[in-house]
């Protein structure tokens, strides 16, 4: 059992590397950062920053590169469209835009070249400072009844060591991510012994997957610093997580809810299809398509 809370830094600013090229969502991804595909009609960077602030979340700092301005372009005020709701009367409409701008405080930082996940997360060092924080991948959207983010930091209150979110994959992909061995140390909580990288078919230790949701201490950017690129030519965060498991501990946490990854095609229209089923507005509307085309199939 792990112990209740003991009094921890508390995990304020949210880090959210945005600045990968999107080669698996190409065509479209050739002219819009693949974190403003829309769930029907909010971006996912959107439903990203809203689990970091329904988890307690204060700051969000984006690792961008050419091309995602839109991006913060998106968290901007837009005046001259704010101006124009306002002439028309369009309440509603206004509300919406005008709640995105507002939504939290946001700030940015350029990775110049796409080196890797765990070099992005270093481009973000001078902005986090000596604290503890999160890192979010738009690539895992999670919908449950409580935010994926807050259960990591739930475990890092009690543990007072980095945590990172996992999912059990279906058998037979497991050396598609990076899974975990650990010891089951209270419900759904592991302490984690090792990271393996992409294990070979039938070597890997467990069906637990690390996915896009971390809690990590300041001493990470360090272990980053001083990790040298590797698969791909790449920082790999998973290389800097393994030394911090080996160091100072590491836990992780299996995440309650749905996952759907939007880095494949197929999960995505699923993730648009799940958000849109829930709508109030045109829930009924798509399961009576969806229902339609099934029997016409
Ligand atoms: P991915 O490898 O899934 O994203 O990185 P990608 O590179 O954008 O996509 P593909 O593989 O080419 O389709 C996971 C996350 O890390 C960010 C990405 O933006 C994504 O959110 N990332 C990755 C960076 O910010 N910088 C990098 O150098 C690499």
């Amino acid at each position: 059992m792990l112990p209740a809370m003991t009094k921890v830094r508390p995990v304020r600013k949210a880090v959210l590397p945005v600045a990968g090229l999107g080669t698996r969502f190409l065509p479209v991804t050739k002219a819009i950062p693949k974190e403003m595909l829309p769930l029907v009609d909010v971006p996912v960077v959107q439903v990203i920053v809203e689990e970091c602030l329904a988890s307690g979340i204060e700051e969000i700092i984006f690792v961008t590169s050419r091309g995602k301005e839109p991006i913060l372009d998106y968290f901007d005020r837009a005046a001259d469209l704010e101006a124009l709701l306002e002439r028309k009367q369009k309440w509603s409409e206004l509300e919406i835009v005008r709640h995105v701008s507002e939504i939290a405080r946001i700030s940015s930082v350029r990775q110049p070249e796409a080196k890797g996940l765990g070099h992005a997360v270093l481009c973000a060092r001078a902005a986090v400072g000596d604290e503890p924080f999160a890192v979010l991948l738009g690539d895992d959207i999670l919908e449950g009844r409580r935010p994926a983010l807050r259960q990591l930091l739930d475990v890092y209150e009690r543990s007072a060591e980095g945590v990172v979110g996992l999912y059990q994959v279906p058998a037979g992909q497991e050396h598609m991510y990076g899974i975990v061995k650990g010891d089951l140390v209270d419900e759904r909580v592991y302490k984690l012994n090792q990271l393996v990288e992409k294990p070979d078919p039938g070597k890997a230790p467990s069906r637990l997957a690390v996915i896009g949701r971390y809690v990590l201490p300041p001493e990470i950017f360090g272990i980053l610093a001083s990790t040298p690129p590797g698969r791909g030519g790449e920082i790999q965060l998973t290389d800097a997580l393994s030394t911090l498991c080996g160091t100072q501990g590491l836990m992780g946490v299996e995440i309650e809810g749905q996952r759907f990854d939007a880095g494949d095609r197929a999960s995505y229209v699923l993730a648009v299809l799940s958000f849109a089923l829930r709508r109030a507005d045109i829930g009924a509307a798509v399961r009576a398509g969806i229902e339609k085309m099934l029997s016409e199939a």
